[in-house]
């Protein structure tokens, strides 16, 4: 079994942003999707809180332990996820067409094709937290290829018109090595 690691500090720190997005559309909670999600750290802690997660990966296995990890909850903590085995990198697909979330949480994961349509599958009012790595952690390490790497600046630019509640770019260390990560929580506009 994958050592369960602990949530991202952004994640936690803008929790009530999170549920807020989930309380607005009354008539049918939506969930949060946890693009990506691994191992699930981050799904697992909204899910201990309560919100709806729909994990999405392209790895069986790690889907198979992020539900493993959910069955020990309570029933209503089970019955509050659900898991999505999908490539998001299929060439001329579209994964997210049709799909509506309260959320979109993505950590350390960059595929640039997909950020039109995580866009468009957040309701008005609902929320971005995304974290992943700049160009500058080619320094530093993995990942190297640019393709999976922000522009300075990027990030930012992408969420430009929605209301930014917190952004940050630049280096962090964290238990001795050194990070190049940017960072958005962001609410979409009303249309
Ligand atoms: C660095 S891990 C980050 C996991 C998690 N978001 C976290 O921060 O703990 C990147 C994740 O992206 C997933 N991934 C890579 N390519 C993918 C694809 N084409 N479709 C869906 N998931 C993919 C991997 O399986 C892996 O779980």
């Amino acid at each position: 079994m994958h050592q369960q690691q602990d949530p991202s500090t952004l994640l936690t720190e803008f929790f009530n942003e999170l549920t807020l997005a989930c309380q607005q559309n009354k008539a049918e909670s939506l969930p949060v999707l946890d693009l990506a999600c691994g191992f699930g750290r981050n799904g697992l802690y909204l899910l201990k809180q309560n919100l709806p997660v729909v994990f999405a990966d392209i790895n069986p296995d790690a889907l198979a332990q992020v539900e493993q990890q959910a069955n020990a909850l309570t029933k209503h903590g089970q019955a509050l996820a659900s898991y999505w085995h999908q490539d998001f990198e299929l060439p001329g697909s579209a994964p997210l067409k049709d799909k509506r979330f309260s959320a979109v949480v993505v950590f350390r994961y960059l595929h640039r094709p997909l950020m039109a349509q995580i866009k468009e599958a957040i309701i008005p009012g609902g929320v971005i937290v995304y974290e992943t790595f700049t160009r500058a952690q080619a320094e530093f390490g993995r990942p190297k290829n640019p393709d999976f790497l922000l522009e300075p600046g990027e990030l930012a630019d992408c969420f430009a018109n929605w209301h930014v509640r917190h952004y940050f770019e630049g280096i962090v260390q964290s238990k001795g090595t050194k990070q190049a990560l940017a960072r958005i929580v962001a609410v979409k506009p009303d249309e």
